[in-house]
């Protein structure tokens, strides 16, 4: 029988914080596959994210198929706005939500993951981080720190991680990010430059994968995913709207589930999916194909 089956690979999926977004749904899915599953966390959110899980509140999001509890082999924290720690601010590396978290770059992510398993410790990557400090204000208001921040945090962070994971992991690895088609469709509302910055992000996922392809081996595709209720979307204000929107109007008419994400994500990072790489995947239940809503009866 055909099956995903992910043992002895590990992974690492920066931007997880609670278990409502898909970068939980993902680290589960590779888990169920039988992945070792580590995760990155935005500094800010560590404390929270640490509290529900010892106080064993996601303990039912967390069971898998098997009926055992998923465990993370490790929780890093991780700013991806940084490439080093010397490139955070004073005032960030002394605050706080940062000062006892050591190393919290994405080349200190990389340094522990070595200290911890070694040279070349990693197979799947992914990549579920979005963030625009200026998300509800439109094109014709945000300012440039703002634009460049959504760009930043959720575009070139994808970069940076390959370029200092990428020659961490094993050929044949997988590199995975998530995007959403306001890079390619207006969607009214979501701000902020994040349409600028997903449509950077699928763009460098073509060239990432020609130039990670050739140099480590490594595949590296983006799932354009239909709207979903998570921390995240919960910022934009409207994403009750959006999901109920896209469910009444998609090809298949019900809303975009993690899992649903999560599935995909196990495939592109195994060996069934070794074909494809450069690639926007959509899972969003159709929604993309349609010209206009499904008119009201
Ligand atoms: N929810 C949706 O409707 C939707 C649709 C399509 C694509 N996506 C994308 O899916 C990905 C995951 O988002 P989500 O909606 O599941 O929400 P989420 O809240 O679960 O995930 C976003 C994560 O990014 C983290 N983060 C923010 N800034 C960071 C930084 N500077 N460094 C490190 N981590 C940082 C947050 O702490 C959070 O854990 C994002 O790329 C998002 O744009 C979401």
């Amino acid at each position: 029988m055909l099956n995903i089956d992910l043992t002895g690979r590990r992974a690492l999926v920066a931007g997880v914080a609670d278990d409502a977004g898909y970068g939980f749904a993902i680290a589960k899915a590779l888990a169920d596959a039988g992945a070792s599953v580590s995760v990155a966390t935005w500094p800010p959110a560590l404390n929270i994210f640490l509290n529900l899980l010892e106080r064993g509140k996601m303990d039912e999001s967390r069971r898998m198929a098997d009926g055992s509890i998923m465990e993370f082999e490790r929780i890093y924290p991780l700013d991806a706005i940084y490439d080093t720690l010397a490139d955070a601010p004073e005032d960030i590396r002394t605050s706080k939500r940062y000062n006892e978290r050591g190393d919290f770059s994405v080349q200190g992510v990389a340094d522990r993951l070595v200290a911890d398993f070694g040279e070349r410790p990693l197979d799947i990557l992914v990549h579920s981080i979005g963030n625009a400090p200026e998300v509800k204000k439109s094109l014709l208001e945000v300012s440039r720190a703002g634009y460049l921040g959504a760009v930043s945090a959720s575009a070139y962070s994808l970069v940076s991680m390959v370029q200092r994971l990428g020659p961490l992991m094993r050929p044949k690895g997988s590199v995975l990010s998530l995007t959403y088609m306001a890079s390619e469709r207006v969607i009214p509302g979501y701000g902020g430059g994040m349409p600028s910055a997903k449509a950077a992000l699928e763009s460098d996922t073509r060239v990432l994968a020609f130039e990670a392809g050739r140099a480590y081996g490594l595949r590296v595709n983006t799932i354009s995913a239909g709207p979903l209720a998570s921390r995240a979307a919960s910022a934009i204000g409207i994403i009750e709207k959006m999901v109920d929107y896209c469910a009444e109007n998609s090809p298949l008419p019900e809303p975009v589930r993690a899992e649903d994400v999560g599935h995909v994500a196990a495939f592109l990072a195994s060996p069934l999916a070794s074909g494809i790489t450069g690639t926007t995947l959509y899972v969003d239940k159709g929604y993309h194909a349609m010209g206009m809503a499904v008119p009201k009866e």
